[in-house]
């Protein structure tokens, strides 16, 4: 099979795969009144033969990293066995997760010992009683032992999400700073947002990347050169610290030029933008091993649909679906 590509000349070595809708934290921006099951109330999630199948397809076009999202990954009871069964394919030389942390203290070297390779997690802020406010879970200090747990078990650059809400964290920068200065951490700030039911917060709290842009070059700090699997995080370094700064910013104009990671759904449904897409189905392809070329070829197919932007620069604010029903 060849390279999956778009009518852009886009290349996608990058499948974010959500295995759950289901989480335990109630954040403010993603699920502020907790997990309430959408439609179905016994909606099946993709099964680990269907995960198998589709990550295959995906592995035999190109794609060399996969991440495992949610909801909250790691809350299936087969989480080990994922892992263990996205590594089968052996073009998948990167298989990560994003994670509230919630049982990284007590998982993470299964996980690692499963072939997991990298691991971003959820901390908004540094301060016990904000996190709580934010999260709605009192387990700033487990998700900190995670941490711990992650780099003792090996893992080499664990990264950090912050998403950035102007009052609420933008102005603890020095705080995260000197959180890294000793640490092997990339911490990424990630703007707000807008989702369905997030559009007063988007309006209180979203606040531009480039305020903390701006005072990292004003430090001193240098941007990275991007490798072609990697997110959609600009990368900042200096030399007076173990850590990273990366900053996500979807407003920005050229955001979508680099773009080459798709999604697929809890349900098997093919995602080709975050923003404004309702998703091909792909799981009546996920049946059995020999619809594989037929499964690939809608994949391929699709593609040829995929916007070149998602216009959000041009004044389009974009509501996206709760992130935790598209896997981020
Ligand atoms: P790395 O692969 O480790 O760089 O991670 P990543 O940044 O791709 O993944 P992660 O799950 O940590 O995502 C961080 C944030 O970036 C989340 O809020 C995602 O929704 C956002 N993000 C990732 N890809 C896209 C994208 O294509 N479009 C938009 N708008 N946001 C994205
Ligand atoms: N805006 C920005 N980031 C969000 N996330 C969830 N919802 C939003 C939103 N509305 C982040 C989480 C997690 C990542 C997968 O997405 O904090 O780190
Ligand atoms: Fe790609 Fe859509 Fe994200 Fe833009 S918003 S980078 S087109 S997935």
């Amino acid at each position: 099979m060849t390279q999956f590509i778009d009518s852009y000349a886009r290349k996608f070595y990058y499948l974010r795969l959500s295995i759950t809708d289901v989480c335990n934290f109630r954040c403010t921006y993603c699920l502020p009144d907790g997990y309430k099951p959408q439609g179905a109330t016994n909606k099946s999630f993709l099964s680990l033969d269907e995960i198998r199948r589709v990550t295959r397809a995906f592995a035999d076009a190109g794609t060399e990293k996969v991440r495992l999202t949610g909801g909250e990954p790691s809350l299936r009871r087969d989480f080990v066995d994922i892992i263990a069964a996205v590594r089968e394919n052996r073009g998948i030389r990167q298989l990560a997760v994003t994670t509230n942390g919630y049982r990284m203290a007590r998982d993470v070297a299964r996980w690692r010992d499963a072939g997991l390779t990298s691991i971003n997690v959820s901390v908004d802020s540094l301060d016990a009683r904000q996190f709580h406010a934010i999260t709605g879970q009192d387990k700033f200090h487990q998700v900190m032992r995670g941490i711990d747990a992650a780099l003792e078990a090996g893992f080499s650059k664990v990264k950090v999400n912050s998403v950035l809400m102007r009052d609420v964290n933008h102005h603890s920068l020095q705080t995260f700073l000197d959180w890294i200065r000793h640490r092997p951490i990339q911490l990424r700030f990630i703007e707000l947002m807008e989702t369905g039911e997030g559009s007063d917060l988007f309006r209180r709290h979203h606040i531009s990347g480039e305020v903390i842009r701006d005072q990292l070059i004003m430090q001193g700090w240098q941007r990275q050169i991007r490798a072609r699997s990697d997110g959609p995080a600009q990368v900042f370094s200096h030399p007076d610290y173990q850590g990273e700064i990366g900053l996500i910013m979807p407003y920005e104009r050229d955001f979508c030029a680099s773009c080459n990671r798709l999604r697929v759904s809890a349900t098997g449904n093919l995602h080709l933008c975050l923003f404004g897409d309702g998703g091909v189905p792909l799981r009546d392809l996920l049946v059995s091993d020999a619809q594989q070329p037929e499964l690939q070829a809608r994949i391929a197919e699709s593609l040829g649909h995929k916007k070149q932007t998602h216009f959000l620069h041009q004044g389009n604010t974009g509501i996206t679906q709760n992130l935790s029903f598209i896997g981020g």
